[in-house]
């Protein structure tokens, strides 16, 4: 088939707990936020005299001259060209997204995936769900170093998903109830966070290896909550990962304030989520109305954006 207008989407996602303890092989939560989309776009040209370019966040110009933080996307379509047997292509990409990036969201993971699924959409290469999370591995990979996996898959998903040492088990609760979504404004580099417990674990392994595995168990305490549909112990259990995370050091004065107003404002739990050191933090609420009043009190600390989401019914509203 000739070449034609290729299109891919993924995804934004939360962690509902297990960041960081992931890396070491304990167990996440994650949900994918349905309607918070990336849909990327792939063009091919034949025109062997034009360059390949990439239209992104707000900057478009030649591939080869997009800014570093871009490095990632870079690898999507190089993998994804390569995979299709096309490494050479020339081809036009853009990308288009309904939430912020770097915020913890898995706004690198997302356009990875949305990116390779359009360039494979246009030479018509067909992939299982497998290959794609390899190849956005590959690009996560420059995104985060050594990245757990959690992400790429998360921004793939259908439903909340259990993710642990590579494998990932759809999990089937209806969560009844709301989760407020706060974006800090600041942005969090994961590779750095990540970084810092790494340091921390050789530093200090006996303290850091006991929270880790204390975030891995309230992880699973958390999934028989979730399908018994307690939802006090589960925003209990943020809190509490919160404290863990901080203890880690990835957490800092805006995100332990916004934690802080969610739990003023009648919020069942709050805690960071994603890489941390930035980013977003998330409220666990049992009405809508709880969780209006627990997202006013967030824009009134200081908080950038918010989005309220219900689980049950993959609802996000901004
Ligand atoms: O910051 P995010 O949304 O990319 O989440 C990263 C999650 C970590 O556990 C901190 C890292 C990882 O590779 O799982």
């Amino acid at each position: 088939m000739t070449p034609h207008t290729g299109l891919g989407h993924a995804v934004a996602k939360i962690i509902l707990f297990g960041e960081h303890s992931v890396v070491y092989g304990y167990p996440a939560i994650a949900l994918p936020l349905r309607s918070l989309r990336m849909t990327a776009r792939a063009e091919p040209f034949d025109d062997p005299n034009r360059r390949t370019t990439l239209t992104s966040l707000g900057w478009s110009g030649p591939m080869t001259e997009a800014p570093a933080h871009f490095a990632s996307i870079l690898r999507a379509v190089a993998v994804a060209t390569e995979f299709a047997g096309r490494p050479d292509a020339g081809i036009d990409i853009s990308t288009h997204s309904e939430f912020p990036a770097q915020r913890g969201l898995g706004s690198s993971a997302a356009a990875a995936g949305a990116v390779i699924r359009a360039i494979l959409d246009a030479y018509d290469v067909p992939a299982t769900p497998q290959e794609i999370f390899h190849l956005t591995q590959e690009a996560e990979r420059i995104a985060h170093g050594r990245p757990s996996g959690l992400d790429a898959m998360a921004t793939s998903a259908n439903a909340p998903v259990h993710f642990q040492a590579g494998t990932t088990t759809e999990l089937d609760f209806a969560l009844e109830a709301w989760i407020v979504i706060a974006d800090s404004g600041i942005q969090g580099s994961t590779r750095e966070t990540v970084g810092n417990v790494r340091s921390l674990y050789e530093t200090s392994p006996e303290t850091t290896r006991a929270a880790l595995a204390r975030l891995g168990s309230i992880t699973e305490e958390a999934v028989d909550d979730l399908r018994a549909g307690n939802i006090a112990p589960v925003g209990a259990k943020m809190t509490q990962a919160h404290g863990l995370l901080a203890g880690l050091g990835v957490s800092n004065a805006p995100l332990d304030a916004l934690v802080a107003a969610a739990l003023e404002a009648g919020a069942l739990g709050a805690k960071l989520t994603g890489g941390g050191g930035g980013g977003c933090v998330i409220a666990l609420a049992s009405t809508r109305e709880e969780a209006q009043r627990v997202e006013a009190a967030l824009i009134a600390a200081g908080a950038r954006a918010t989005w309220l989401h219900a689980p049950s019914a993959g609802e996000v509203a901004a």
